[in-house]
């Protein structure tokens, strides 16, 4: 190979390596993602070093685990959201759009858990800011503890001061802004990233410090999406849902120790962010009873169920073509759901403008949303308010069958929790335990046997 410098083309969005440039890329398929990076030379592989004992493969009966005690972070929602806490030696990314609350949850660790010793590195805000905001945040209270802030972006520098001080937990604020000697790139370029992350992850296993790593994500994804550094961490904890409104949701999308697809609702408030115990009771609605184009929906949460309202708006299309707009719901289901309406149910919807809306932000992709979606979409067209008190819980087939969903059960057990008096299901679930009190489950089995139960 020949030895003079040259240069790679990487994706932005999931990190793929082409040696030439392409529009598209051939890995995840996104468009104008792809971006030069210098190939550093590597320094030859060293020999295989003497292993020490505790190095070799060894006998999975023989792996003693009980050191892997959890940290827990005083935080009980993202306790939760980890598993049971934080794992030593892992690599947590906090990832989300500027302004969502990223600083401001990772200063609050160290700020409840004041016995935990944290080195929080900040690259994007002086010392002066943290402080500021850590103020603002403990409210005057005392509770900093034994937390050291250290202002620096040369990554060997922050790694050099993590091994003297060898800390309970280390938090990295932001990927970004750290850089490497050993990449010549600029900072935040995807081989900077990448490398950085690498140090990062290192480090994090050679000590068994947990670090937690702060990574903005862009929405035209230009500037090293979170993707690539999927891969190389063990946890993904990702902000959703807008910055507009004072909640925020916090989505495990990857976990190591524990289980994908859980979320904790935070609200910002003048004193940071406060954890919502049950989100349920914020997602559903606030307004009055008797407004139509709306219907509660039961999502699976990892394994929690969670109530929240879904919103539809049907009018007659102002100019020729019908729009379709749906948010935090996938916008080809929702022409599915609405093609199954058509033609298996008879509703003329082909003429109408349909909006949807996903309450509190929230994005969905349980198919138990299915049901509740197709009856937000006919109360709306039949300008019909639903009782306040019914929810609904059902996959949607093409041949406009309603079909089971996972955990029955668990969703009607949390509907008659919140004081819901009625539950529509498919006829197929099979349900095991008995139903509790106050709620009556109404079994459907196709669309136009829906229609019969919600507007007859
Ligand atoms: P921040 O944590 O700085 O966002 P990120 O690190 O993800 O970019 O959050 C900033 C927003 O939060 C900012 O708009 C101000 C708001 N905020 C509050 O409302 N209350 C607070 O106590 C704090 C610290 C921030
Ligand atoms: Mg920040």
């Amino acid at each position: 190979m020949a030895s003079k410098s040259k240069t790679l083309w990487f994706c932005s969005n999931c990190g793929n390596e082409s040696p030439k440039w392409m529009g598209r890329c051939p890995a995840c398929g996104e468009w104008n993602t792809m971006v030069e990076a210098p190939v550093e030379s590597k320094k030859a592989a060293s020999p295989s070093k003497a292993r020490s004992d505790d190095r070799r493969p060894r006998r999975l009966a023989d792996i003693d685990y009980s050191s892997e005690a959890r940290i827990s972070l005083g935080m009980k929602e993202l306790d939760r959201l980890l598993g049971g806490g934080m794992v030593r030696g892992s690599l947590i990314l906090i990832g989300g759009e500027p302004g969502i609350g990223k600083s401001t949850l990772s200063l609050q660790i160290p700020l409840s858990c004041p016995s935990l010793k944290t080195l929080y590195v900040t690259g994007e805000e002086s010392e002066k800011q943290v402080k500021m905001r850590a103020e603002r945040l403990s409210a005057g209270r005392d509770s900093a503890g034994d937390c050291l802030i250290y202002s620096e972006t040369r990554i060997e520098d922050v790694l050099e001061q993590a091994r003297a001080i060898l800390p309970d937990l280390m938090i990295v604020d932001s990927v970004q802004t750290m850089f490497t000697d050993a990449v010549e790139s600029t900072p935040g370029s995807v081989s900077q990233i990448k490398e950085v992350a690498a140090s990062l992850l290192r480090f994090a296993k050679e000590s068994g410090v947990p670090v937690v790593l702060i990574g903005h994500i862009t929405k035209d994804g230009y500037i090293a999406g979170p993707k690539i550094l999927e891969h190389i961490v063990d946890v993904v904890l990702q902000f959703e849902g807008e910055n507009r409104g004072s909640y925020r949701i916090l989505r495990s999308i990857k976990n190591r120790f524990g289980s994908t697809s859980e979320l904790a609702v935070f609200e910002m408030t003048g004193l940071g962010l406060r954890e919502v115990e049950n989100p349920s009771e914020m997602l559903i609605p606030m307004h009055e009873e008797g407004l139509s184009g709306t219907a509660i929906a039961s999502m699976l949460d990892g394994t929690r169920p969670l109530l929240f309202e879904v919103q539809a708006l049907v009018s007659s299309a102002a100019y020729g073509t019908a729009q379709r707009s749906a948010t935090g719901f996938d916008g080809r289901r929702l022409n599915m759901l609405l093609a199954v309406l058509e033609k298996r149910a008879g509703f003329h919807l082909s003429a109408k403008d349909v909006f949807l809306n996903m309450a509190g932000g929230l994005k969905v992709s349980d198919p138990a949303c299915d049901l509740a979606v197709i009856a937000a979409v006919l109360s709306s067209n039949f300008d019909y308010a639903l009782p306040g008190d019914c929810c609904f819980a059902g996959e949607v087939g093409l041949s406009g069958e309603i079909r089971p969903v996972g955990q029955t059960d668990r969703r009607i057990s949390e509907a008659a929790r919140l004081g819901f008096k009625k539950i529509f299901v498919s006829s197929y679930s099979s349900i095991d335990s008995k139903t509790p009190s106050g709620i009556r489950v109404v079994k459907v089995s196709d669309v136009p046997e829906l229609v019969k139960g919600l507007f007859k």
